[in-house]
């Protein structure tokens, strides 16, 4: 059967009677069906109020746990939508109040073919569509699913309908909530805590790349770079160890602003991530004079000679002090056109020097001589655009990723850079990307997040990317398997996607409303860590030296992740405290 726009039947889910509301911070519920029978028929209705005969909509225990209630939808109609109850107060203006709609759904483990239209309406506007794979995901398994909100002006009503248009639909729905946009609140501006103090109570890194160049990294005196060492426990160096920095001549090394980067790390207690030791982008003239061509007729041997040398000796320098590096740096293709459903296809950039006289297995090697150097170091591929789940890049990296390990090539995780944009932005896919990594024994970082402003700079703009800077940092923190969320640059005027002003700090280093939103985000799971496992919190600045041990009291060399460990910190004013922890 065709779809047929004419004929499309709008239906009604009478659902207003049995609404519960539950307050989150963040959210509010407007469904979770708990207050339904088991049994208890939702009557679904036409636009007309007709009452509807193709369409079932049901009250069942929730497949996976039995004391969840969720809603059966079972649609054997074209053209199908259902309108979503919500509560009188909430309908008007429903996108000045509120930035998302979010929702669980699950498609029947039986649900047999691919073509399942799903979509949601405000209004007569159109918020989100999908018609198959890959974005409605794996058959029985909860995904999470978040769906922005607009206040276009052809909204002419603020109903919100969802609508199932296939003529075998079989769904399973729960958990239909609003998310509020961030706003300070007096509760904010009085907490005078750092990102730092939260995140080491969350036992997660927060981490900012620093313009090494544009700053003293030796004095300590210096406003900014006291409010790095305040805000943040880990950093990067946004360009001083690239290729072309570091190894600008074959067989120089230029290492003054990256020791004074590790450093100044190592003075406030930090740790430091290096980037990047394998990347066709600023490469230095010697090797390639684009990083793309081979003009300078290398061998496949000579470039690998010249890749371990590169690696051996910047890694040598830095072996322990710099606890992980981005081994491999933006190595797929943007034009992913071997990818299909459950495919291990990606492809590989083919504009690379390193891909173009080596071959894929450059990448194989480089974790491999990387990890010869120092076996403690923990090894990442990176890469952009690879945020959100279902989109085909996202999908390369994943099979890339996984290739590797199968073959037994030391990579520890995947960065996912997160150069986005404001208003753009289905967390709720990124943290579904983040946590199938966990299930093939990965990590998966955020490592270069900026959020780009692309209109007008208003106050909504900046309540937008506050909103979206809240939702991937809970993405950070509802993941095990995501330690590590860093920010790529420190104030707006010196970022690489100026004048979009994608930072947490303004050009005074004044803390724009995304760095509250972050704050909020951290204090809150925060907020549910057992004093037994909250880290030192007295005063992070003062820390000389931190020293790990298991809990039977053997030194370790660096602290072992998700596992209690027992925390040894020296203060400046001699004190020392012992803390049991778990560095996620
Ligand atoms: C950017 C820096 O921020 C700029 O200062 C520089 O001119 C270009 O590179 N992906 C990466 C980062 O891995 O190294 C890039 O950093 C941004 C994109």
């Amino acid at each position: 059967m065709k779809t047929n726009k004419r004929t499309r039947t709008l239906l009604t889910m009478a659902l207003a009677a049995g609404i519960g509301m539950t307050l989150h911070a963040e959210s509010i519920t407007i469904c979770d069906f708990e207050n339904y029978e088991i049994g208890q028929q939702v009557s679904l209705w036409n636009y007309y109020n007709s009452p509807i005969t193709t369409a079932t909509a049901t009250v069942v225990a929730d497949p996976d746990d039995a004391s969840n209630k969720v809603l059966h939808l079972q649609v054997k109609a074209w053209n199908v939508y259902a309108d979503l109850p919500l509560p009188e107060e909430l309908v008007s203006g429903i996108a000045q109040k509120y930035s998302s709609l979010k929702l669980r759904l699950r498609r029947a483990s039986s649900d047999e073919g691919d073509y399942k239209h799903f979509a949601i309406f405000q209004g007569a506007e159109l918020l989100y569509e999908d018609d198959g794979w890959p974005h409605q995901g794996n058959k029985g398994v909860w995904l999470n699913r978040e769906y922005g909100l607009t206040n276009s002006s052809n909204v002419n009503s603020d109903r919100l309908r969802l609508g199932f248009n296939s003529d075998n639909v079989d769904y399973y729905l729960d958990d239909i909530a609003l998310v509020k946009p961030f706003e300070i609140n007096d509760e904010e501006l009085a907490d005078t805590h750092s990102l730092r103090y939260y995140a080491e109570a969350c036992g997660k890194e927060i981490g900012v790349a620093v313009p090494a160049w544009r700053y003293n990294m030796n004095d300590d005196n210096l406003a900014i770079l006291q409010t790095v060492s305040n805000d943040f426990n880990m950093i990067v160096a946004e360009n001083c160890m690239k290729f072309d920095a570091i190894q600008p001549q074959r067989g120089t090394f230029n290492f003054t602003k990256p020791d004074q980067l590790v450093a100044f790390a190592q003075r406030n207690n930090m740790e430091v991530r290096g980037h990047t030791l394998v990347w066709h982008s600023q490469i230095a003239q010697w090797v390639s004079s684009d990083g793309k061509q081979n003009d300078k007729n290398w061998t496949r041997e000579q470039l690998l000679e010249i890749m371990e040398t590169h690696i051996r000796t910047v890694m040598t320098r830095y072996k322990g002090k710099i606890r992980e590096w981005d081994v491999v740096n933006e190595c797929l293709s943007d034009n992913q056109t071997t990818i299909n459903y459950q495919s291990s296809a990606y492809d590989m950039r083919t504009e690379s020097v390193w891909q173009k006289v080596i071959g894929e297995d450059f990448v194989d090697s480089a974790f491999i001589y990387a990890h010869r150097v120092d076996p403690d170091a923990i090894l990442y591929l990176n890469d952009y655009g690879v945020e959100f789940k279902g989109r085909s890049k996202t999908e390369a990296l994943y099979n890339l990723a996984k290739r590797l390990k199968q073959n037994g090539i030391p990579i520890h995780g995947v960065g996912i850079q997160c150069h986005l944009d404001a208003g753009n932005i289905d967390a709720s896919k990124i943290a579904a990307n983040i946590k199938r990594y966990a299930d093939i024994g990965l990590k998966c970082i955020i490592t270069e997040l900026d959020i780009a402003i692309n209109g007008t700079k208003n106050s909504a703009a900046y309540q937008q990317q506050a909103t979206d800077y809240r939702n991937i940092c809970q993405a950070m923190l509802d993941n095990d398997n995501c330690p590590t969320m860093m920010i790529w640059g420190t104030t707006d005027d010196l970022s690489w996607r100026q004048p979009n002003e994608p930072l947490l700090y303004d050009e005074n280093g004044g803390r724009k409303q995304a760095w509250y939103a972050v704050r909020a985000a951290l204090r809150e799971e925060a907020s549910k860590h057992t004093d037994a496992l909250a880290p030192t919190l007295s005063n992070t600045t003062s820390i000389i030296e931190q020293t790990y041990y298991t809990t039977s009291g053997v030194r370790l060399k660096q602290p072992l992740l998700h596992t209690p460990i027992i925390v040894r910190t020296r203060f400046a004013d001699g004190t020392i405290e012992t803390k049991l922890r778990i560095i996620r």
